[in-house]
């Protein structure tokens, strides 16, 4: 579906995310002929910068980052709606000129007085751009048109500023007129969850208790913080991943099956499984935190988070985080839901393991089964999309040998379609007012009660265990599973 009649405002234009995932993002839908003809994007940022020097740097970003080819008519149709505003958040003046260029494209481009608001900005700066908005008038629509705010995470520090946080968006917009980013649910194996799990039948009469052991969800990144500093110091992995990004994958693997893929069916399970959810004590044996030290990784020297720049050298800031978690139904009771995540590990790769139970009876020679692993359903989000089953399999021969095998999906091999990036999918739905990949602020404030008793502990008791760069996270994170006769998996 294409957009209908509207404008984009981006404040924190200049920022990273922007640069390098929002601009190119809207190039691409005008590409894909997603954008009305007079789609107009506003950039509001501190730097004090001309239209002009506005569309140069929208320029190099999309040379640099779109996904779709370079088209020059359809680039000359987009230039033209491009329009900067310089200011700061709290600068009355700024937003009254914001106004005025809001309402200028609306009558020149034909924008139909709907405009939605992206707040890429830090979290200390989301009240100043709300009450600036409001304060010109720009929060209210008129007659026939809308307004809709997106909020970046993080979403509060705990509960209870989230709670602050949501009420001061909701005095100016209401709940309808929010969308919450959590771009992991913009990727397309995300969304292929809930395909999977509810377009099949092989599946869903064995993702229970009955049948499945535990489930390993693991998001783990090669980079490092190098420049992040402002950002992460103080927030650490666990706010930054695990209460979105990772517990929306829990969610959509743990739920119910929704009565139709209508936003609030969806909201509704996701709201009700994340309640279901609990972190499982003792926090002393069942989580596990680390910190990068310095040394090499793929053949590069790398700096530790320490001596990174920004960083202060007694900073307790965690970019590693392994928690066990409960799912409190009749569906899960007693299956640990292990999740990890973290930075300057091994390889970049997130993925959902479901390990079933073993065989409750195997007539083989011992010997033959040795090298037997549990079955496994990996859905791999990326960067290999795709989905892997490991299951034993005869051994040719004529000895009754079984060894694991696996069998492959990949996106690239199954479909000619290309996927859009996770960003353009979730801008088009903000445009198009779909808040179904959107969690609602209840799934918001469900996470930070899964996490805060974790954050409240790690808060009072011990600091974050080094680890090499490269290697699979701290030590604490291993005997957090062999305690339990259980592995992670190598991905
Ligand atoms: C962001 C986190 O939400 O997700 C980053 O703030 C992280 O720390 C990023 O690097 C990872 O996203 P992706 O899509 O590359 O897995």
């Amino acid at each position: 579906r294409t957009a209908g009649p509207s404008s984009l405002v981006i404040f924190g234009v200049t920022g990273d995310l922007a640069r390098k995932k929002l601009l190119p993002a809207v190039y691409d839908l005008a590409n894909r002929g997603l954008l009305p003809p007079g789609f107009s994007l506003v950039g509001f940022a501190r730097r004090d910068w001309s239209d002009q020097q506005f569309r140069d740097m929208m320029a190099e970003a999309v040379t640099a980052h779109a996904r779709t080819p370079f088209n020059d008519a359809v680039w000359h149709r987009l230039v033209d709606g491009l329009r900067f505003v310089s200011g700061s958040f709290d600068d009355h003046e700024a937003f009254r000129r914001l106004a005025g260029t809001v309402h200028e494209l609306d009558s020149e481009r034909g924008t139909g007085n709907n405009h939605a608001f992206y707040l890429s900005v830090p979290p200390s700066a989301f009240h100043s751009v709300i009450h600036g908005l409001s304060a010109v008038g720009l929060a209210e629509p008129g007659a026939d048109s809308w307004r809709r705010v997106v909020i970046e995470k993080p979403f509060g520090h705990d509960l209870t500023s989230a709670r602050e946080l949501n009420t001061a968006v909701n005095a100016v917009f209401g709940e309808e007129s929010v969308f919450r980013i959590d771009h992991y649910l913009g990727k397309e194996t995300v969304q292929n969850i809930l395909a999977l799990r509810f377009a099949n039948q092989m599946f869903e009469p064995v993702w229970n208790a009955n049948h499945v052991d535990h489930v390993q969800i693991t998001m783990a990144e090669d980079i490092g913080l190098d420049g992040r500093a402002g950002y992460y110091d103080g927030i650490g992995a666990a706010r930054d991943v695990i209460q979105n990004h990772l517990l929306q994958l829990l969610a959509l693997t743990a739920m119910e099956e929704p009565l139709t893929f209508a936003p609030h069916h969806l909201r509704a399970e996701k709201a009700k499984v994340l309640g279901a959810t609990q972190a499982i004590e003792p926090f002393g044996h069942t989580t596990a935190r680390g910190q990068y030290t310095g040394g090499w990784q793929g053949g590069r020297r790398v700096v530790g988070l320490l001596d990174e720049e920004g960083f202060a050298p007694d900073s307790r800031t965690e970019t590693y985080a392994a928690l066990t978690l409960a799912v409190r139904n009749r569906r899960w009771a007693g299956v640990p839901f292990y999740v990890r995540t973290g930075k300057r590990l091994g390889r970049r790769v997130t993925e959902i393991a479901v390990v079933f139970k073993r065989a409750p009876y195997q007539p083989f020679e011992p010997t033959s089964t040795s090298d037997l692993g549990q079955n496994a359903l990996v859905i791999r989000v990326q960067p290999d999309e795709g989905v892997t089953m490991r299951f034993g399999s005869k051994v040719p021969g004529s000895a009754m040998e079984v060894r694991d095998v696996t069998m492959d999906f990949g996106y690239g091999h199954a479909f000619t379609e290309s996927s859009p990036e996770a960003y353009e999918r979730l801008i088009l739905d903000v445009l198009l007012g779909e808040p179904s990949l959107f969690p609602s602020n209840a799934e918001v404030e469900l996470s930070w009660q899964v996490l805060d008793p974790v954050l409240e502990h790690w808060a009072h008791h011990g600091s974050p265990e080094p680890y090499s760069p490269g290697s699979w996270g701290p030590s604490a994170a291993e005997t957090m599973l062999t305690r339990h006769g259980r592995h992670w998996r190598r991905p």
